[in-house]
């Protein structure tokens, strides 16, 4: 059977600051999608949040892209605007839908979107991974890890049907085109473009053999839609697993050791992500640090099947990611001691807020010739 999942989200306002959808919101998306549910328009749908992003997952048979689900994600960060955000007065109510009228596809109107047409396999286990505070690109290093690293990725090595490795999609998000680049015959070009995080992003990732869909991405930059900076592009994705692709352990210990991404306070400075539980998906210490979850699902001919009833696995709700908190933490500390100091404040072109361009025109006339 062959099946969509759409992966859509938005920021469209939250409590106490950038901070966290509010259960009231989370509610009217449920309502609007259990209705399109009941119109047979998708099959079956999960809303979450992760911090001040409200994320619906939503499996069809419209194919990606398509225009009556890219409405329904819209109506609903509308809808969800319009009856809590803006009435309860939430902070930046609707915030990332950045055009007055739908026309379309949500993409280049604001929303992040992961999508993947497949063929379900027997079965189909996959994960769904989300974070807040940062930015697009931030998923290129655990991408990377699971479908081009042997030493994340033991299957790379020893499991044949992986043994051909694996195509990654690369975005120029700066000139809208992609390119395809297999790993590892090409995985220097690779590693060139994709380390170069705020400009190539990983959109998707194929198994190199057979071209089976195995893992895509938002590439969302919303400061490229709207020209300037409207608010971190906090990126989310979809991983399919086993069966020839890496197993669910494989994926997750990617996001043992954390590193270094764009966005957290102001979306201006570097932090390091942090792996967490949907419920501590909250960024507090400096607007952050910078949080990710991974929801753990398995379809059904189209039915999402989670682990009590629609509740998928919460898979860093583990002791076993407590050390990669902690050394989050420390992190977080350490780049903190920086203060406003580059590196740990970003350079001047990819930050929210900058004062920089006042302060040389209060100067200009006070500046003299060395
Ligand atoms: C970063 C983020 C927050 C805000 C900060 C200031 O992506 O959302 O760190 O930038 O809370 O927000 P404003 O300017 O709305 O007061
Ligand atoms: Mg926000
Ligand atoms: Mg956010």
């Amino acid at each position: 059977m062959k099946v969509t999942i759409s992966l859509i989200k938005a920021d469209v306002g939250s409590l106490a600051g950038h901070h966290i959808v509010i259960p009231k919101q989370i509610e009217v998306a449920k309502q609007s999608l259990e209705e399109a549910e009941k119109n047979g328009l998708i099959i079956d749908h999960y809303v979450f949040n992760c911090g001040d992003d409200l994320e619906l997952l939503m499996v069809h048979t419209k194919g990606e892209n398509n225009p009556e689900i890219h409405k329904l994600a819209w109506d609903t960060f509308k809808e969800v605007t319009e009856k809590v955000s803006k009435p309860l007065k939430l902070y930046a109510a609707g915030q990332d839908l950045l055009k007055e009228a739908f026309a379309g596809t949500v993409k280049g109107m604001g929303p992040g979107v992961a999508e993947m047409e497949i063929e379900e396999r027997i079965s189909e286990p996959f994960i769904v991974v989300a974070a807040d505070k940062t930015s697009t690109g931030g998923f290129n290093l655990p991408l990377f890890r699971i479908f081009g690293d042997p030493s994340n990725t033991a299957g790379l090595i020893i499991d044949p049907k992986m043994h051909g490795g694996f195509i990654f999609r690369v975005l120029d998000v700066k000139e809208g085109k992609h390119v395809d680049l297999a790993c590892p015959a090409e995985m220097y070009d690779l590693i060139t473009l994709i380390g170069t995080t705020e400009r190539y992003v990983i959109e998707r990732v194929y198994r190199a053999d057979d071209k089976l869909l195995a893992a895509v991405s938002s590439t969302t930059r919303l400061s490229l839609i709207a020209g300037k900076y409207v608010g971190k592009d906090d990126p989310c994705m979809i991983i399919r697993m086993q069966h020839g692709l890496p197993a669910v352990g494989e994926v997750l210990v990617a996001f043992s050791e954390p590193w270094l991404v764009p966005g957290f306070m102001r979306g201006s400075h570097y932090g390091p992500i942090m792996p967490v539980s949907l419920k501590n998906a909250v960024c507090t210490v400096f607007d952050g640090p910078p949080r990710v979850v991974a929801l753990g699902f398995n379809l059904s001919n189209g039915q999402l099947v989670g682990l009590r009833g629609e509740e998928p696995a919460d898979l860093f709700d583990d002791p076993a990611f407590d050390r990669a908190r902690a050394i989050a933490n420390d992190i977080t500390a350490f780049m903190r001691r920086m203060g406003e100091f580059m590196p740990a404040r970003l350079g001047p072109e990819e930050m929210e807020y900058t004062t920089l361009p006042k302060v040389l025109e209060k100067l200009k006339d006070r500046k003299q010739l060395v």
